[in-house]
């Protein structure tokens, strides 16, 4: 049996614990385990890997921006060993050919594990949700989608049981004034907007809904009163409006102010917020150039994790809140065994020194567009990652291949 040995994060505390794998899945738990393959991490903390609910890889039709194997290689980088790829793409996840086209791509494209998202704008058929990972719906108009009637949300949920992912913002809200900064921005596409979707979807929806992205403590107030869950970005929690940003802040929901942030990270932190996920939404630099036309979307996988560790340095969201928000909550809305050092879930982990502080710098990350809005802020990147047992990121270097990335949940009809 493989063993790896070390401090793991183990029921709430950090403990000196022997993982047994089998199959790329956790088997035995104990204080020592006698094996013949034996890997040990006298140094480090070993923590379940990040569960990422909501990346634009961009394939097929924008891979200028990002595919499924430079995305997917940034994302092992930054310790995301699982992501749900949105269906924003050319042509959108909304068919079961358009699903398939997709997944052959980023099956033989991944290093790391992945599910799919379908574009929810119509009623689906039940072979289409035994076979997808999640559901996304676009209330308003953004990136390469096109509004749906919110009236028909409440009809085309009712029947659906896997997890359902609402961009919420309330399109009649949106207003289209020429913007030449982050502020004109936000003025466009108010916290008020987000805030009146959320609130339609408390009044009229009776099955469990997922907020992607919050970007106001208000909505999260009102999410809460159907027990919706939430989930914020780091661009909402460590960006905002007044930083000198330009388009390449240009984002939606848009950022917020200093303040909003703020509070978004104590919701985060006390509990009330359920999930981090990224919104990786690349676009090229040429794109961005002017403020007005730039397309919204910032890149973000590969620094997720990485700044909540920090963020854990500082003393600003304990380690037990970082697991929970990051792996175990995302891993359980979409119903995988991830995200949690427990018999029978997948062996994906990530060891971390806190000393291996670094400043977060492009040209070291591994997207196609080449920059990030995080530039210069200090992270800390993990120096192993294990995907199903398997050693993944050796001492910050990949050491697997594309292609080793697996779909889930899996189904007969794929093989
Ligand atoms: C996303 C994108 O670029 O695909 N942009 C964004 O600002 N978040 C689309 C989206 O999720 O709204
Ligand atoms: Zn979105």
């Amino acid at each position: 049996m493989k063993v790896i040995s070390g401090k793991f994060f183990y029921n709430d505390e950090i403990k000196e614990i022997d993982v047994g794998i089998e199959e790329g899945k956790i088997v035995e738990i104990k204080k020592h385990i006698v094996t013949e393959e034996r890997y040990e991490f006298p140094e480090g903390v070993i923590i379940p890997s990040m569960v990422d609910m909501h990346v634009h890889f961009r394939e097929p039709g924008y891979t200028w921006k990002e595919d499924f194997e430079s995305g997917s290689l940034s994302a092992l980088h930054g310790g995301v060993t699982f992501y749900i790829d949105m269906p924003n793409t050319n042509p959108p996840t909304n068919s079961l050919e358009n699903f398939i086209l997709k997944y052959n791509l980023a099956k033989s494209k991944s290093y790391v594990d992945f599910g799919i998202a379908y574009l929810l704008d119509n009623k689906v058929e039940k072979n289409i949700e035994d076979i997808v990972t999640s559901f996304k719906i676009y209330m308003s108009e953004t990136t390469n989608v096109k509004p749906l009637n919110p009236l028909i949300i409440p009809e085309i949920t009712k029947d659906i049981t896997k997890n359902i992912t609402v961009h919420a913002e309330w399109p009649e809200c949106i207003k289209k004034y020429e913007e030449n900064s982050l502020n004109d921005h936000d003025k466009n596409r108010p916290e008020t907007c987000e805030i009146k979707a959320v609130r339609f979807l408390v009044n009229n929806v009776d099955g469990k809904i997922h907020i992607a992205h919050v970007s106001s403590p208000d909505s999260v107030d009102i999410a809460l009163a159907k027990k919706f869950t939430t989930e914020v970005t780091p661009h909402h929690l460590f960006l905002n409006k007044n930083m000198q940003l330009g388009a390449f802040g240009k984002v939606n929901p848009p950022l917020r102010s200093e303040h909003v942030s703020g509070m978004l990270l104590e919701y985060l932190s006390s509990g009330i917020i359920d999930v981090v996920a990224s919104d990786h939404s690349p676009h090229s630099p040429e794109e961005k150039e002017n403020f007005n036309l730039a397309p919204s979307g910032l890149p973000g996988v590969e620094t997720s994790m990485p700044l909540l560790l920090m963020e854990m340095k500082r003393g600003n969201i304990s380690l037990n809140r970082l697991v929970k928000v990051v792996s175990e909550n995302p891993g359980k809305l979409l119903n995988i065994k991830k995200g949690k050092i427990e018999l029978g879930y997948d062996a994906d982990f990530v060891i971390f020194h806190l000393s291996s502080e670094k400043r977060i710098k492009a040209k070291n990350l591994h997207y196609k567009c080449g920059w990030t809005p995080f530039e210069n802020m200090d992270a800390i990147f993990p120096d192993y990652v294990f995907i199903r047992g398997e050693m993944a990121i050796k001492k910050g270097e990949e050491i697997i291949n594309p292609g080793y990335g697996k779909y889930y949940p899996e189904n007969e009809f794929l093989k």
